[in-house]
């Protein structure tokens, strides 16, 4: 897959709009995780090392589709973004019209402007591209680091490349690269262990991995969803023997046959908790099998995903992966397909 990446940009000079993801769950103002937020930061340095740069961030939180929800604006959160980014953020309260011209025409050097929640307008669903054009009027480039929405075919995603000059951010690429690696050659035995919920989404991933990967090792609620819906796996496809409480976590016969797989593999890709993780009562399925991975040193290892990402960060193991993807249902579509709806539109740049 070939996107010109924003190192390609002549960007001196220039007003840049910056599509982020910063849809994460914030409580009480303070941001869950910081992974997402944090990876738009190479982007950005690189960006500011340049001169007369000026950069607007555009995101989502939520779907508040079409309506201006007062509790979805970024007003509440740009504060501890800026914190987290180390950046001093100046929030503007919409996306589109004066007000942005306005923001950047003052912004100083060093500043970045952050831009209202995008999905107040609901041309932004319809990928519409006269409000693409409203968004792009004030901007000279276009850049996408937001890999993880970038399976949603949205006027600030794919519309707007019709536009301005638009490339992909150094996440972006990374992302592209990395998780095209472990789609295309792993190296065997090779592992993908899928948790979660919600069958009918994952349904593809582990059709995807049951063809190209030695096995497949599904928790969560997805075995039970499975069995009810009356779906049969292939050989290779292990689903949970035991489970606690009902289907809140996988029980020990599970956990250690999972243990001695992953021992084994020398490519581990991890998408899902494998039980209600958020109560402690139900995080010891999870909490192994991340043991487990971490202890495979020899194995290139992936994984990715909001609650994924999650439980790496609070036991503090993220730098034991070879790669964290920002991506939920973006990794999935993903590593299914080979390619997503917005990366495709930067493909079609001239
Ligand atoms: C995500 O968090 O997975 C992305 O921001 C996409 O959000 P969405 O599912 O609301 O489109």
């Amino acid at each position: 897959m070939t996107m010109r990446s924003i190192r390609q940009a002549d960007v001196e000079g220039k007003r840049i709009l910056m599509r982020v993801d910063f849809n994460v769950e914030f409580d009480d103002g303070f941001p869950k995780e910081t992974y997402k937020i944090n990876s738009v930061r190479d982007t950005i340095d690189f960006l500011l090392s340049k001169k007369g740069v000026k950069i607007a961030l555009l995101s989502h939180v939520g779907r508040p589709e079409g309506e201006k929800m007062e509790g979805l604006s970024f007003k509440n959160f740009f504060g501890e973004i800026g914190k987290v980014l180390d950046k001093k953020l100046i929030f503007v309260d919409d996306c589109v019209g004066d007000k942005v011209k306005d923001g950047l025409d003052i912004l100083r050097s060093g500043r970045i402007l952050i831009l209202e929640n995008v999905r107040f307008h609901v041309e932004e669903f319809e990928n519409n591209i006269d409000f693409a054009g409203e968004l792009a009027k004030n901007f000279d480039i276009y850049v996408n680091e937001a890999f993880s929405v970038s399976h949603r075919p949205h006027a600030s995603l794919v519309k707007i490349t019709e536009i301005l000059p638009s490339f992909c951010g150094l996440h972006v690429e990374q992302e592209v690269e990395r998780l095209s690696k472990i789609r295309e050659n792993p190296e065997r035995p090779s592992v993908a262990i899928i948790g979660g919920a919600k069958i009918e989404t994952k349904f593809p991933m582990i059709k995807f991995f049951a063809d190209s990967y030695d096995s497949v090792l599904v928790g969560g609620r997805l075995g039970i969803e499975a069995k009810n819906k009356g779906i049969v796996f292939p050989d290779n496809v292990i689903v949970p023997k035991d489970y606690i409480d009902g289907s809140l976590d996988v029980g020990p016969e599970t956990v250690s046959l999972f243990k001695e797989k992953i021992r084994k593999s020398k490519t581990i890709i991890w998408n899902g908790p494998l039980g209600k993780f958020e109560d402690t009562r139900y995080a010891r399925g999870t909490s192994e099998v991340l043991d487990a991975i971490v202890a495979n040193k020899l194995a290139y290892k992936v994984a990715g995903g909001g609650e994924t990402i999650q439980v790496i960060e609070e036991k503090g193991v993220i730098k034991k992966f070879d790669f964290v993807s920002t991506g939920g249902g973006a990794m999935l579509v993903f590593l299914a397909k080979g390619t997503l709806v917005a990366l495709e539109a930067l493909q079609n740049q001239k």
